[in-house]
Order: structure tokens, then C-alpha cells, then sequence
């Protein structure tokens, strides 16, 4: 395959990559090492602003037979003179660096670095150097150094195993416009968890699945609670069904949704109090992303009994959802769940038991192709409860 785009994947690849099969399909997706993939889609016809759990998008400029850092470079100063042709005649250039999975000390960064200022030079072109504390910069260093505006250049050189590619970032995961949603919105309740609107973004694409063939979905959120799920449909276009067992909380939604519409997304959600476990939903949904029941925040590990007793409830609640779902929803629905998961603090994963029933449950899990559905447990690393992200379609 001729690939012409290479993504760098979040903090959890497995999660970024499911995403991007997800949204484009697996025949278009080809992991890169263990922090990025490729693709023959290119770069400006990526949905970019839509992935929640990949960091950049670039346009791959080259491709070697190399992992040694000195062959690396000689062809990176070869492909390097023609993105300064593509650049605005006039002004100072910002050029930054980042380096994925290669073998490289400071004193050859720093080499590199210079090599590259004196190629602008010899192009006429004065230039500033976004200085590296770490062989990657940040998206944060990226964003507001504005690597991916007129007269900004970021390259990416990722290895994968026998390969490296080298690309020109066009575009960064805007965390700034993230943390606007997040904390700017009027309802927020630290009770039912803050989910991050990247994640939320992530469980939507999950639900919706492939772009192209994707009609105009409603994505229904049946624990809806302060609405994050809703809020970033909505601002991917989608129609929005949400409703939740507490009234106070369909009222936060509805208030969180009023605060987006203000802010000029076009938001006409369809929301009212019910219970997951009973409700009949008219009309039926077309996909469903949600947040369920994660149990009681835990701040310590629970003891075996404690532990089990937790589990059970979730499990009882959740598979009565699914259950009373499946009596609803039409064959080929698709969902994407985040359901808990407990990690203990020796790593290990306790996941709800419901996950062994799905095919009894009426859904089948989808299946990824570079991806196991085990790997899609999205923690940070001191969190007791995960969510796993459950990605299954009505039978
Ligand atoms: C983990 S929170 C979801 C938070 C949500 N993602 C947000 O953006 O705030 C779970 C929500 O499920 C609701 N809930 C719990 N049991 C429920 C049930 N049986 N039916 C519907 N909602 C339920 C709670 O009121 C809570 O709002």
C-alpha cells in the first residue's frame, strides 16, 4: 500500500488505533511501531479535529530503509528543502522536531537541529528552532508555537520495525479547545466522574463506526448524566437522544447542551428521566455511546468480598440495560459501552463477568483488526476504576 499519512497515536495507542479503524476502516489503517500508524488516506482528508485519542495528523514526505540515526538524517536534509519551497514567500519560519521510537542522544538532536537551521539559511529563510527537552515535543509545544500555521513546520520521524517515514505534521490534537469544553461548561459533577471529552469524542466514533458509510445517526446516551457524550455528538453533527435515572442530571445535560448551542453548535436534543434498565426509548436509536453505571469511586482496593460485591451490582445493572436494549434496538446496531474495569495495583484487570454472555446478551463484539477488544481499557495510571470500552452490535 502507498500510505501518505502517518497518525501519532494518545497515551493509549490500542484505543487511537481501534478509533481510527473505527472511523476509516481497517484496510486503511497499518500500525507503526508501538505509538503510531499510517494510512493511504492523506493527511488533508482527515476528519482530524473528530479523533479523540490520536495526537497528530502529517503528511509523509519520505521513507527509508533505515533505523540508524545517521542514514535517518541524511535523507531527512534531502526531503527537507522541499517543504520550505511550499512555505509563504515572506516571514520567519518556526520549525520544531519530534523523533518517535528511534535511537537518538541529545548531541545528535541538537546537531540535527542546527543542520536544519543552515538549510533554511541556504534558502533564504530565517528560522526559529522550537528547542526539545525530550526527543518528541508536546502537543501543547506544537499548538502554541503554531507548528501547524502558514509559516510553521513540525517533523515527525517515526520508526517502525526495518522503516523509518518522515512526515510534516498538519495537524495537532487542540487540547486548548478541549479544556474549553471540559471545564467551561455550567454543570459539572465531580460524583458521576468527569469523563474527557477526547475519551467521549473516542466513544462516539466507536459507536458511529465507519465515516463513509455512516447516515445521519442519532447516538442515544441512556446515562446521559451531565451529557459530555451528547455534548461532542453534537459537535460532530449527530442528533442527540439522552436520558438518565436522576432528574437533576438531565437538567445538568440539558443546561450543558444550552451553554454548547450558545457557542453556536447546533444542539436539538431529545432528553427525558428514565431508567436504562426499563426505559422503551421512541425513537429507536440508530447507535448508542455511553458512559453506564461504573459503581462507587473507589480510593483505595477493596478487599476479594468487597471487590466481588461491587462487581455484581455493576454487572446486574448493566446487563439489564443490554438486556432491555436488545429488545429494542434493530439488527446491526452498533454500540460502544464504557463499562468499569478494576485494575489492582499488581496491573491485573478484573472486567465485568456480562463480558463472557455478550452472544446470550443479543450483540456481538466487533472485532478489530490490529487491535484485541482486551487492550481497550482506557485508566490513568493511579485510577482504581477503568472504563473499558465495550464495542458490540445488536445480532
Ligand atoms: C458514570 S455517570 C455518566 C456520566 C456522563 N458520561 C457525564 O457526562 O456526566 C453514570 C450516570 O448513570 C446514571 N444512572 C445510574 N443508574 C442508572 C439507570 N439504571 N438508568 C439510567 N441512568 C442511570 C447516573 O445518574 C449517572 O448520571
Amino acid at each position: 500500500m502507498m500510505y501518505k499519512s502517518l497518525f501519532i497515536l494518545g497515551r493509549q495507542p490500542a484505543i487511537g488505533l481501534a478509533e481510527l479503524e473505527s472511523v476509516l476502516g481497517g484496510a486503511h489503517i497499518q500500525p507503526l511501531g508501538d505509538r503510531a500508524a499510517l494510512s493511504d488516506i492523506p493527511a488533508n482528508e482527515i476528519p482530524f479535529g473528530r479523533l479523540g485519542s490520536s495526537v497528530r495528523v502529517g503528511a509523509i514526505i519520505g521513507e527509508m530503509d533505515a533505523v540508524q540515526w545517521p542514514a535517518v538524517s541524511r535523507t531527512l536534509y534531502k526531503v527537507f528543502p522541499s517543504l520550505l519551497h511550499e512555505m509563504p514567500a515572506e516571514g520567519k519560519i518556526k520549525l520544531g522536531l519530534s523523533i518517535f521510537s528511534l535511537p537518538i542522544d541529545s548531541k545528535q538532536l541538537f546537531r540535527t537541529g542546527l543542520e536544519l537551521k543552515k538549510l533554511c539559511k541556504q534558502a533564504g529563510r530565517s528560522v526559529r528552532l522550537v528547542p526539545n527537552s525530550e526527543p518528541e515535543l508536546n502537543s501543547a509545544s506544537v499548538l502554541h508555537n503554531q507548528l501547524t500555521g502558514d509559516l510553521g513546520i513540525e517533523l515527525l520521524l517515526v520508526r517502525g520495525s526495518n522503516t523509518t517515514y518522515v512526515a510534516h505534521t498538519t495537524a495537532v490534537q487542540d487540547i486548548d479547545a478541549y479544556a474549553a469544553r471540559d471545564q467551561g461548561r455550567p454543570k459539572r459533577d465531580a460524583r458521576v466522574g468527569m469523563l474527557p471529552p477526547k475519551l467521549a469524542q473516542t466513544i462516539v466514533n466507536l459507536a458511529a463506526g465507519p465515516l463513509e458509510s455512516a447516515t445521519a445517526h442519532t447516538v442515544l446516551d441512556p446515562f446521559c448524566g451531565t451529557g459530555v457524550v451528547l455534548q461532542e455528538a453534537a459537535i460532530m453533527g449527530y442528533g442527540l437522544y439522552g436520558t438518565d435515572l436522576e432528574p437533576r442530571m438531565v437538567e445538568y445535560t440539558q443546561q450543558n447542551l444550552a451553554w454548547l448551542a450558545g457557542r453556536g453548535t447546533t444542539v436539538m436534543p431529545h432528553l427525558e428521566v428514565g431508567d436504562a434498565t426499563t426505559h422503551t426509548w421512541v425513537p429507536v436509536p440508530q447507535a448508542v455511546a455511553c458512559e453506564t453505571y461504573l459503581g462507587r469511586p473507589l480510593s483505595s482496593w477493596p478487599n476479594p468480598d468487597k471487590l466481588q460485591e461491587i462487581i455484581n451490582t455493576c454487572n446486574v445493572i448493566i446487563e439489564k440495560f443490554m438486556r432491555n436494549l436488545a429488545s429494542q434496538t434493530p439488527s446491526g446496531t452498533r454500540c460502544c459501552l464504557a463499562v468499569p474495569a478494576w485494575k489492582s495495583p499488581q496491573g491485573r484487570i478484573y472486567h465485568l463477568s456480562l463480558l463472557d454472555r455478550l452472544s446470550d446478551l443479543g450483540y456481538n463484539q466487533v472485532s478489530f483488526e490490529h487491535v484485541q477488544a482486551a487492550e481497550l481499557v482506557y485508566s490513568r495510571p493511579d485510577q482504581i476504576v477503568g472504563r473499558e470500552l465495550l464495542v458490540i452490535i445488536r445480532k
